[in-house]
C-alpha cells in the first residue's frame, strides 16, 4: 500500500505536509526556526499525538542549531527555555512533553557542547523511525480485534500516517487487517468541528485503496442500533494510568453508545501516549480551541454573527467503556492499571 509520510527532516530543516490544506492540496511547510514549529504545531498545519511529538523532537535540533554555545551551561539553559515554549504549543497530548523531555535528557547527558547538536538530531531520526515501527506492531497485535468480512468497524478522527510518522495507530489496526485480506467494512465519522475525519481519514483510506464510507457524527447511535458496526476503534492523546483515555471530541459519546449496543470499543495508542504521572482522566488538561472553528468552516460563517461557541478538542473516556487498548507491546485489558504498566515496562 502506498506509503504517506507528512514529516521530513532534510537535514537542516523541517518540511511538513500542511493537514490544514487537505484534502484539496498537498502543499508542503519548510521550517527552519523552533518557534514557526511550535506554531505549525499549534496551528494544527501538523496534528495527532505521535506526529506533534516527532516534530517537537525536531524543532528541538532547530533550537539546538540556533542557540548553539560553547558556555555548555548557558546552552542547556537555552535549550530548556526552547523546550517549554515547544511543550506548550498543545496541552492535551503527552507525546510533545515526552519528546521534548527525551530530547532534553540527550542534551543534558553529553558533556562536549559541540557534540549536542548531532546527537539531538540523531534522536529526532530516532524517535521517528521508532513512531512507525511501533505503529506496525500496534498493527500486527490490533488486527485480530478487526471484525468479521461483511462486518463494520467505526473509526473516529484521524489516527492514520498523517498523525503519526507513518502507518497510524487505529488506521493501523485497520490497515493491517485489511492487508492481512481482512474484508470488514470501514466507516469513519467526519468528526465536527475541525473535521480530520472527512479531510483527513477519507483521504488517507483513498490512498490506501481501503473502501470506507463516510457519516456524519451524529449518525453513529443509529448505525450501531442497526447492527451495521461491530466495534469501534480510535486513537489517543493521553492515557492515565487507569485506562481512562482523552482523545477526540466526541470519543466519550461513542464509547458510551458502543457499551448500550454490547459492542467492543478499543483504543489504539504506543506506550509514549500512557501517562503513568496522572492516577486517572480527571488530571488530563483538555484544550479549549478558538470558537471559530465551530462558528465557520475555512473562513465561511456557519453560525451567524455573534454566536457564541464552546470548542473543547477532547474528552476522556473512562475505563469502563473501553473493552481493551493496543499498544506495541500488549493488548492490554481491564484492569488496566496493571496491564498497562506491564506494557510501559516491557515497551
Ligand atoms: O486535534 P487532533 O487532530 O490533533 O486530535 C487527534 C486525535 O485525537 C487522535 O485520535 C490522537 O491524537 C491519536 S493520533 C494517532
Amino acid at each position: 500500500m502506498k506509503e504517506i509520510r507528512p514529516i521530513n527532516w532534510t537535514g537542516s530543516r523541517l518540511e511538513l505536509l500542511d493537514q490544514t490544506r487537505l484534502p484539496h492540496e498537498q502543499v508542503t511547510v519548510n521550517i527552519s526556526d523552533y518557534r514557526v514549529a511550535a506554531a505549525a504545531i499549534t496551528d494544527m498545519r501538523v496534528r495527532g499525538a505521535p506526529a506533534i511529538g516527532v516534530t517537537a523532537a525536531y524543532a528541538m535540533v532547530l533550537a539546538a542549531a540556533e542557540l548553539q554555545s560553547r558556555e555548555r551551561d548557558h546552552y542547556i539553559g537555552s535549550l530548556r527555555q526552547a523546550g517549554s515554549q515547544i511543550a506548550a504549543a498543545r496541552p492535551t497530548a503527552v507525546n510533545l512533553g515526552w519528546a521534548v523531555r527525551r530530547m532534553l535528557r540527550v542534551a543534558e547527558a553529553e558533556p562536549d557542547p559541540g557534540s549536542i547538536l548531532p546527537k539531538l538530531e540523531a534522536e529526532a531520526r530516532r524517535i521517528q523511525a521508532e513512531d512507525e515501527e511501533i505503529n506496525r506492531r500496534i498493527g500486527e497485535h490490533g488486527r485480530v480485534l478487526m471484525p468479521q468480512d461483511g462486518e463494520g468497524v467505526l473509526t473516529h478522527c484521524n489516527t492514520g500516517a498523517l498523525a503519526t510518522s507513518a502507518f497510524g495507530t487505529a488506521l493501523g489496526v485497520i490497515r493491517a487487517g485489511w492487508e492481512k485480506g481482512g474484508r470488514f467494512r470501514v466507516y469513519n465519522t467526519e468528526t465536527r468541528p475541525w473535521l480530520q475525519g472527512a479531510r483527513l481519514t477519507s483521504w488517507e483510506f483513498q490512498q490506501l485503496g481501503i473502501p470506507a464510507t463516510l457519516i456524519a457524527d451524529s449518525a453513529a447511535g443509529m448505525m450501531m442500533l442497526n447492527g451495521d458496526i461491530s466495534c469501534v476503534i480510535t486513537g489517543a492523546d493521553r492515557i492515565a494510568a487507569n485506562g481512562d483515555t482523552a482523545n477526540k471530541i466526541g470519543t466519550y459519546a461513542l464509547s458510551v453508545l458502543a457499551h448500550e449496543n454490547g459492542i467492543p470499543f478499543y483504543i489504539a495508542a504506543p506506550t509514549s501516549t500512557v501517562d503513568l504521572s496522572v492516577t486517572d482522566g480527571s488530571g488530563i488538561k483538555i484544550e479549549e480551541r478558538p470558537q471559530h472553528e465551530v462558528t465557520a468552516y475555512g473562513g465561511m460563517p456557519v453560525a451567524p454573527s455573534g454566536t457564541v461557541a464552546y470548542n473543547p478538542a477532547f474528552d476522556v473516556t473512562p475505563n469502563r467503556y473501553i473493552t481493551a487498548i493496543v499498544t506495541e507491546a500488549a493488548v492490554c485489558r481491564p484492569p488496566f492499571d496493571d496491564s498497562l504498566r506491564r506494557a510501559v515496562d516491557a515497551a
